[in-house]
């Protein structure tokens, strides 16, 4: 699986860099620097916020890790990576990871800042800045910092994936679904939140940092808070549901997975088969040219069934979805890109100019993907049906409760919610669920699941 990381770097470099000659070109600069970014250190103290590396550095090269740091391009010429390693006796100098990639770049070390400033040459002509702007580069003659139409450019053409990134992806599908297994497992034998995150981090072999994003760990009621962010540690309490949101990252590509498991209730593991035979007929429907605003909103009609089918709502899937009933229960976006970024950017971008974007559906504000999918786009489809008391009061208030059958919303509130999330990739013939050996409803493990 390295192999094939390996193995398809070059050509993802030759796509990055025919993607941003075109992006040159028609704004009018000679050259790109990427800057990696430095972390801000924290008010009145001596400690840095953690380093989150600039998107753009790690589409070009797989450092992570390494602030103060440029990738340099220049149509027709040999990418350079001037790799900045200060002279410091307090931390262990960040240290570049081996790999084919380092042929493909004119490498160079730098103690200093001013070394690197030589290193750029930016005297060969008009340069563009992308990166957190820095005040002692005011000096150093780039034609533009952060050029809107260049960034719009790179970003629209960023959806589609090269086979390195999709390797990539594939590989931290598998790094989180070791830690899915390990979590559940955790849940099942009686942790708490903190040990059941704990198992995912071992297991995944990662450090809380190293996560795309922060551990989504709920049990019972935690699951109705979409980005339930507190671990508790107490482990005497009730055991009803767990749902976990949580993926990894390789070489700065993410991934972004969710299951649900119950705690034995006879009528709430039905509901979870039942969202989870919802979520694999919606995944079989991201394909090539699919309008993915037509994904989500199968998604409230599908919901909009199960609710009526489960008696949670009386009135049919039809009515749910144009009264936003299914909203009460279903109030985010059906998935997103995934890549660089969990959300990924330009999702709703109409063309590259970055001036237009496609709208989203009436009543659906939170969809962060309006564009048609392509082949190369990686997508997540994630159906939830959750039970939130927000959500719940304000349709009481404003008449749609009387479409709603509160006994069973009020049975079903102590189980919090259910989300299934898995990554999949658009291809020209057949989608790839990338989250594959993955445990579902009811447990399968390893039982493997790509199509
Ligand atoms: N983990 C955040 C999301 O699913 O979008
Ligand atoms: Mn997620
Ligand atoms: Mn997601």
């Amino acid at each position: 699986m390295h192999h094939d990381i390996d193995a398809t770097f070059a050509s993802h470099l030759d796509t990055l860099r025919t993607r941003t000659d075109a992006a040159l070109a028609r704004h009018g600069f000679d050259g790109l620097a990427i800057y990696s970014g430095s972390p801000p250190y924290a008010f009145l103290d001596g400690q840095p916020y953690p380093y989150l590396v600039n998107p753009h550095f790690k589409h070009w090269v797989p450092v992570t890790d390494a602030p103060d740091c440029f990738v340099v391009h220049v149509p027709g010429a040999q990418p350079r990576l001037v790799y900045f390693q200060p002279a410091d006796y307090w931390h262990r100098p960040p240290q570049l990871p081996g790999g084919a990639w380092q042929q493909a770049y004119d490498i160079h070390g730098v103690r200093d800042v001013a070394a690197a400033r030589e290193l750029l040459g930016l005297g060969r002509g008009r340069f563009a800045f992308i990166g957190e702007w820095q005040p002692e580069f005011e000096d150093w003659g780039f034609a533009a910092v952060n050029p809107q139409a260049v960034i719009a450019h790179l970003h629209y053409a960023r959806a589609v994936k090269t086979p390195y990134e999709l390797a990539c992806m594939r590989q931290a599908s598998r790094l989180a679904a070791r830690g899915h297994v390990a979590a559940r497992d955790a849940f099942l034998g009686g942790g708490s939140e903190y040990d059941t995150h704990m198992a995912y981090c071992a297991a995944a072999g990662v450090r809380e940092e190293e996560l795309p994003y922060g551990n989504i760990v709920a049990f019972n009621e935690g699951g109705a808070v979409l980005h339930y962010q507190h671990l508790e540690r107490g482990r005497g309490g009730p055991r009803r549901s767990f749902l976990i949101d949580a993926g990894a990252q390789v070489r700065g590509y993410a991934s972004d997975i969710t299951r649900t498991w119950s705690g034995g209730d006879a009528g709430f593991t039905d509901l979870v088969a039942a969202m989870d035979a919802l979520q694999q007929r919606l995944c079989a429907g991201i394909v090539a040219g699919r309008d993915y605003r037509d994904v989500h909103l199968e998604a409230h009609r599908e919901i909009g069934a199960l609710l009526h089918s489960t008696g949670i709502v009386h009135c049919d899937a039809e009515t749910a979805v144009a009264e936003r009933v299914s909203s009460v229960f279903f109030p985010h976006g059906i998935g997103h890109l995934l890549g660089l970024q969990v959300h990924d950017v330009a999702g709703l971008a109409a063309d590259a100019t970055g001036t237009r974007e496609i709208p989203r559906p009436d009543g659906h504000p939170y969809l962060r993907l309006t564009r048609s999918l392509e082949p190369g786009f990686v997508v997540t489809v994630e159906p939830g049906i959750y039970f939130i008391d927000l959500l719940l009061d304000e349709a009481r208030a404003d008449g749609r409760g009387r479409h709603i059958d509160w006994t069973a919303v009020e049975r079903l509130k102590p189980f919090g919610g259910i989300r299934i999330e898995d990554d999949v990739a658009c291809t020209a013939s057949a989608r790839q669920i990338l989250t594959h050996r993955l445990p579902r409803p009811p447990a399968q493990i390893e039982s493997g699941m790509s199509t």
